[in-house]
């Protein structure tokens, strides 16, 4: 078992936290070690060939619909205690939510992600990762897995920030994206090749039922 525990004050997790203030959205190139990308990258491909992707649905509980026309992506979400690399980017995870929370009080209790495999030709249309009855998700957390990624293979994630500026991100390996989930609308674009990634949302408090 390999310690690789890293601190909420570390200067990384501090930059995410300051652009997400100042801007909403966050872009780290190198967010992880290369060995330690791979073995999420494999991961997931044997997740993928064990068949354990679904097709991913979209809406909320009873009323969520597989609809291609919207995401075509296949997803598994991930559990604690599942496989060591997982373990350690949950690890991760909580370590940037106490960040957050410490710093923007944002009253993030917990962290949810899934593995996310887009065939080639898929694509997730422009959406809100909020859901309109639970607005508990606060701020998106995506990893890309792929070797390599060449421009013009597409599969850019897309963002419409403000002023009606769009920001590109190709989904290269170890590079994490971090935006406010109820600010920034995206779509992810289809590519060529099989697009792998691990997306999670921090949540905060529901409320409670009377
Ligand atoms: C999503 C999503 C973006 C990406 O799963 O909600 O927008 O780049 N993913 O994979
Ligand atoms: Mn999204």
């Amino acid at each position: 078992m390999r310690a690789m525990q890293i601190p909420s004050d570390h200067p990384l997790l501090l930059s995410i936290v300051d652009d997400l203030a100042e801007r909403g959205w966050s872009q780290q190139d190198l967010f992880l070690p290369a060995a330690l990308t791979r073995e999420l990258a494999a991961e997931c491909r044997k997740r993928a060939a064990d068949g354990e992707l679904a097709p991913a649905g979209v809406g909320r509980g009873t009323a969520q619909q597989v609809r291609e026309g919207i995401r075509g992506d296949h997803i598994q979400w991930l559990e604690p205690g599942q496989a060591e690399p997982c373990d350690q980017y949950l690890a991760l995870m909580d370590s940037l939510r106490e960040a957050l929370n410490r710093s923007l009080y944002l009253g993030l209790e917990d962290f949810e992600c899934h593995f996310a495999l887009y065939p080639a030709g898929a694509f997730y249309r422009k959406h809100l990762d909020r859901f309109r009855d639970d607005d508990r998700r606060s701020v998106s957390a995506v990893l890309y897995l792929n070797d390599e990624w060449q421009p013009q293979e597409g599969g850019q994630l897309r963002m419409y920030l403000a002023d009606e500026v769009e920001r590109d991100v190709l989904p290269t390996g170890g590079c994490l994206v971090v935006f406010l989930s109820g600010d920034v609308p995206h779509e992810v674009l289809p590519a060529t090749r099989e697009r792998l990634s691990l997306t999670g949302w921090f949540r905060r408090r529901g409320d409670e039922p009377f």
